[in-house]
């Protein structure tokens, strides 16, 4: 027998009745049915991002939405500051670049959030800035970036975007698009929105559209513009991923019977317990300052690699985590809290690392994680 656990900060769990209602035979994408299916997905997706304004929906998995947001708002050699405080700025940093503009970077330690400081230093210095680029939450080092006090800076700048991946933030905690002044915010399927991957998502401002009428770079599938268009007629321009949005269709519901304040303090209980736990058996958090209520970023015990820990989830007890990515590799492993988890997935997550630690030889007192997370959890 093998069961399986996906506890990893995307792809995350996915419940059952979202696989059952995917599992239905395939709508087609022109017929009334699936008209009206996307209509109230586009109106709902807006509860979520916290937005009036349309959120569009490419088939396509996070990352495409990224592109988008770069392809469609501005011209070649535009200048644009980059917050690099991991795998996931380092993208924008490279998506920049490959559509030709021209990148200002901030670049962060890894495991440390921006200090607006450093942002309003570049625009202080820089007042031809055409967009920030930054993460809500980067998910290789478990930091969440201070959003609202960065956004703060640009509100009021006609000629300058504030564009946000939100893809493991949005749905986890609080980051209001429209109030705050996010221009563009992407987030992707595989996250809090509790599906397989394969849909993204980017909220579009009244801004942001002026910007796209002088675009000049070259964009096809990923065109926000006509996607928009197409939306707004219950449409997309290509076949879309039917059965993800009948599934999406169904987690919105989810959602929206929570209630975003909800979701927030869920999120937010399951990090704490996390965080508390790992410190109980005496592992140190790699983004202790700012921490991330989407997945949190460990340090391995000196002398274990992170990939080790990794390794004995899966093939000792099938439990999917993550490992860290490029320099964090080895140093590093992520436990998720991310989307569809509740008390209990933590506390086999924390069960399992005790287990693994074991195993790996390091010296503590079994039970310690779990006896912190059920404290936290059982109140
Ligand atoms: C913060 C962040 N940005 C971008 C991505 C890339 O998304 P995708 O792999 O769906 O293209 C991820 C995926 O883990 C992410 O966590």
């Amino acid at each position: 027998m093998e069961k399986w656990r996906l506890l990893a900060p995307g792809p995350t769990p996915v419940p059952e009745e979202v696989l059952s209602v995917m599992s239905l035979p395939v709508i087609h994408h022109r017929a009334p049915k699936f008209k009206e299916i996307l209509t109230k997905v586009a109106e709902d997706l807006k509860y979520v991002f916290q937005t009036k304004n349309d959120v569009v929906i490419f088939s396509a998995s996070g990352t495409g939405a990224m592109e988008a947001a770069v392809a469609n708002c501005f011209c070649k050699g535009d200048k644009v500051l980059v917050v690099r405080a991991g795998k996931f700025g380092e993208r924008w940093g490279e998506l920049v670049s490959v559509y030709g503009l021209n990148p200002i970077f901030v670049d962060v330690e890894w495991g440390k959030a921006v200090e607006v400081a450093q942002v309003k230093n570049e625009l202080d210095k820089n007042s031809d800035l055409k967009g920030i680029f930054i993460q809500s939450s980067e998910t290789s080092t478990g930091v969440k970036h201070p959003i609202k006090d960065i956004a703060a800076l640009v509100k009021k700048n006609d000629n300058c975007l504030m564009i946000v991946d939100g893809i493991t933030g949005v749905g986890v905690f609080s980051v209001e698009t429209d109030n705050w002044g996010i221009d563009i915010h992407v987030s992707g399927s595989q996250k809090a929105f509790m599906l397989p991957p394969g849909l993204a998502f980017a909220s579009v401002s009244e801004k942001a559209l002026k910007f796209m009428e002088k675009s000049d770079l070259p964009k096809y599938y990923f065109d926000l513009k006509k996607e928009r268009k197409n939306l707004l007629k219950g449409q997309n321009a290509y076949t879309p991923a039917v059965s993800l949005v009948v599934g999406l269709s169904k987690v919105l519901d989810m959602l929206k019977e929570e209630g975003l304040e909800n979701i927030w303090k869920r999120h937010s209980l399951l990090s704490y317990a996390t965080r508390e736990a790992v410190k109980a058996i005496g592992l140190k958090l790699y983004a202790p300052d700012s921490p991330s209520e989407s997945v949190t970023a460990v340090y391995a015990p000196e002398g274990i690699d992170g990939q080790d820990i990794v390794k004995i989830f899966r093939t000792n007890f099938k439990i999917t985590i993550a490992g860290g990515q490029d320099r964090a590799k080895g140093k590093i492993f992520r436990l998720s809290h991310i989307g569809f988890f509740d008390k209990f997935d933590i506390i086999t997550s924390i069960a399992a690392l005790e287990m693994a630690l074991k195993k790996l030889g390091y010296k503590f007192e079994l039970g310690k994680g779990v006896s912190k997370a059920l404290e936290i959890l059982s109140e």
